[in-house]
């Protein structure tokens, strides 16, 4: 069968794909199914994604899992989100392991119910020689709260005589910021429809490509994941600068 995967350049690849996986509830919704049942079906398309992205060489795969604003769901939904990131993340190790893929995170870890945070730091520390590719879940993440907190470190330190307030430039910020060292995204996928970014890599997309999909998330295969990244590979990256200025790769 036909595959957009075939069209691929291998040798322009992102090295950072983040994405905004929207439209669960919705997608449990159009099966006449609660809420929930869209969440677990997500599972699936991660599962499609992670190993689209390790088949391909992308070196970073970011997921955006819970947001800092999704504490304001109905209780009930939360928990359950919480439940099933346990039980993907203990259910997942293996596949990991086997794919030599580490998994990282990306948000306030202190704030989660405890077998989540013990579950996902257990699974953090098992893969964390894996060389293969990182998927870095950002969970109870939000670039406001993260950029807040490399404010307050950065002042911590310009106050302890550390650092000069005149050092700060743009490179020692991101050093502060979560993703210190994980390459910015050079394509930020969103499914379900929605054209925002909420609260997401705010900083890190600064000149990222946007895609955005109607498929709602549980629904988002490999195809569709391939389509993003032709996609991106048929943008032209100016950088602010103009079309003649840069090297033409197609
Ligand atoms: C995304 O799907 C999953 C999370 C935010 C955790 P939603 O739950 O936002 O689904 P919709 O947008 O309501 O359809
Ligand atoms: C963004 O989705 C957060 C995650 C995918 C985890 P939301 O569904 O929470 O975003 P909004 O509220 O529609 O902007
Ligand atoms: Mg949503």
């Amino acid at each position: 069968m036909f595959s957009t995967r075939d069209k691929i350049e291998l040798n322009n690849l992102p090295k950072h794909i983040a994405i905004i996986m929207d439209g669960n509830g919705r997608w449990a919704k159009t099966h006449g199914k609660p809420r929930v049942f869209g969440h677990k079906n997500g599972v699936v398309s991660v599962r499609e994604v992670t190993e689209a992205s390790a088949e391909l060489g992308i070196e970073y795969l970011t997921l955006y899992a819970f947001s800092t604003e999704n504490w304001a769901r109905p209780q009930f939904e939360v928990n359950a989100l919480m439940t099933l990131l346990v039980e993907t993340v203990k259910s997942e190790v293996k596949t990991l392991m086997k794919n030599n893929i580490r998994l990282l995170s990306i948000g306030d870890l202190g704030k989660l119910p405890e077998k989540t945070r013990n579950a996902l730091l257990r699974a953090i520390d098992e893969t964390k020689n894996n060389t293969r590719m990182s998927l870095v879940l950002a969970l109870n993440y939000s670039s406001r709260w993260e950029i807040v907190e490399a404010v307050k470190k950065i002042s911590q330190e310009v106050k302890a005589g550390t650092i000069d307030a005149d050092q700060i430039d743009t490179s020692l910020f991101s050093t502060f910021l979560t993703t210190r060292d994980i390459p910015d995204p050079e394509l930020m996928i969103r499914t379900s429809g929605e054209r925002r970014i909420s609260n997401y890599l705010l900083w890190q997309a600064a000149y990222a490509e946007l895609y955005f999909t109607d498929v709602l998330w549980p629904d988002f295969r490999k195809e569709d994941f391939y389509q993003a990244i032709f996609d991106y590979q048929h943008r032209e990256r100016r950088f602010g600068m103009v079309s003649e200025q840069l090297e033409k790769s197609f």
